[in-house]
């Protein structure tokens, strides 16, 4: 990528010296959105969906013409199939609560995989722990890899949905997500994909891919925290009870009973992060004028520039090895806690996250206490990763291992 994609993301002017390596955790936010937030604060401020004057007007049409760019981004067949959340975590938690919890019973089960985040699991055991039914895990091996020969025995009658990450936040293994779609299809079981660490640098055409539900964050995309979209196939939204109660979700209110609203508004309860969606639409500008492949070439290519480099220092070994990976590597250090390799790293200004990356079971499973993660994103160059590696080597030498 040229200097002056990195032009585009404010924060390297006030921190010139900053190699960020941590884009999974949350990407940096580029000028367009940073100035369409405050120019919807300056300018157009409104609340939306509520009254008739020209502000708000102008406020409903900036906020459901990001709906119409996300629907084009994802290529949903409605409008009424985006949903605006507060974040991926919200839109698990959304359809474990009005779309899974209203439908288990004891005996029922979900299924999620080895390699999820806390967000997509805690959501579904909790919800199975209150109904009595299990939660099953498709495992996984050494490689970090889904072990997918059973899954036909772990699907079953009684399979109320699956629950899978395209790729996993720590291991950086891109699923096969379109086999796992077709497995469960087969069987009639809903399939959700948590696409936080996929949407950015993969097109997800949800129609093509036949997905019954997916959930994204847009401060995974270059946008604002706070803000995020679940998608879900009309049939599904449509049969489903609100998940929030509240204003803007209704058609009809007496003490007695409320009729909601129809799609997509019956699950938007409450004024939403109006600026941050605007924020959300000019990210997607940026993304789609950039092009999703550039993005995915380019993180891969510092993927392996990297992934090579680290494995010819002493000490390292790499946590997840996958064929298929995206812009992510965990690593230990042998005989280095990760924070300890993080503080060093941040004393170059180089900037890793260090720890469990909210999926302890992964830790647990290579019986690890965590890992020092790098991630990569369209703002990252050759020289971050040189930077990267001078640091570990430096890490080494400050142990003397
Ligand atoms: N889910 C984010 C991460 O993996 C916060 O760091």
């Amino acid at each position: 990528m040229t200097p002056a994609i990195k032009n585009k993301f404010p924060i390297f002017k006030y921190h010139p010296e900053l190699v960020y390596l941590d884009s999974a955790s949350t990407t940096h936010k580029l000028k367009t959105v940073i100035e369409a937030e405050m120019r919807f604060y300056e300018q157009q401020n409104a609340n939306v969906h509520r009254a008739i004057y020209p502000l708000a007007v102008a406020a409903t049409n900036a906020y459901d013409g990001t709906r119409e760019k996300v629907k084009a981004f994802i290529n949903a067949a409605s409008t009424k199939e985006i949903i605006f959340t507060s974040g991926t975590t919200e839109g698990i938690n959304l359809v474990a609560q009005s779309f899974v919890s209203h439908q288990l019973k004891e005996g029922d089960n979900v299924v999620i995989s080895a390699m999820e985040h806390h967000a997509n699991l805690i959501p579904w055991q909790q919800v199975c722990l209150l109904k009595k039914a299990e939660l099953r895990v498709i495992p996984m091996d050494k490689q970090g890899v889904l072990v997918l020969n059973d899954l036909n025995k772990l699907l079953d009658a009684r399979t109320k949905i699956v629950a899978i990450t395209h790729i996993s936040n720590t291991l950086g293994t891109i699923n096969p997500i379109e086999f796992i779609l077709k497995k469960a299809h087969k069987k009639q079981i809903p399939v959700l994909i948590d696409a936080a660490q996929s949407i950015l640098s993969h097109a997800l055409d949800v129609q093509k891919m036949d997905i019954d539900f997916m959930v994204f964050s847009a401060h995974k995309l270059f946008g604002p925290t706070g803000v995020g979209v679940l998608y879900g196939k009309e049939k599904y939204l449509t049969a489903m009870l609100p998940y929030k109660f509240g204003g803007d979700m209704i058609r009809d209110v007496t003490f007695d009973k409320t009729i909601f609203a129809p799609l997509p508004n019956k699950f938007e309860a409450g004024t939403p992060n109006i600026a941050g969606v605007i924020g959300l639409g000019a990210a997607l500008d940026f993304i789609n004028k950039t092009g999703q492949n550039k993005i995915k070439k380019h993180v891969k290519m510092l993927l392996e520039v990297a992934e090579a480099e680290l494995k010819r220092i002493e000490n390292v070994e790499i946590i997840g090895n996958a064929r298929e990976k995206s812009a992510i590597i965990s690593f230990i250090l042998r005989g280095v806690h990760p924070h300890d390799v993080a503080t060093i790293l941040a004393a170059h200004n180089v900037a890793i996250r260090s720890g469990q990356h909210c999926t302890q079971p992964i830790m647990d499973f290579y019986d690890i206490a965590g890992t020092n993660r790098v991630s990569f994103s369209i703002y990252n160059s050759v020289a971050d990763v040189d930077a990267l590696i001078h640091a570990v080597k430096e890490v080494n030498t400050v142990f003397s291992i």
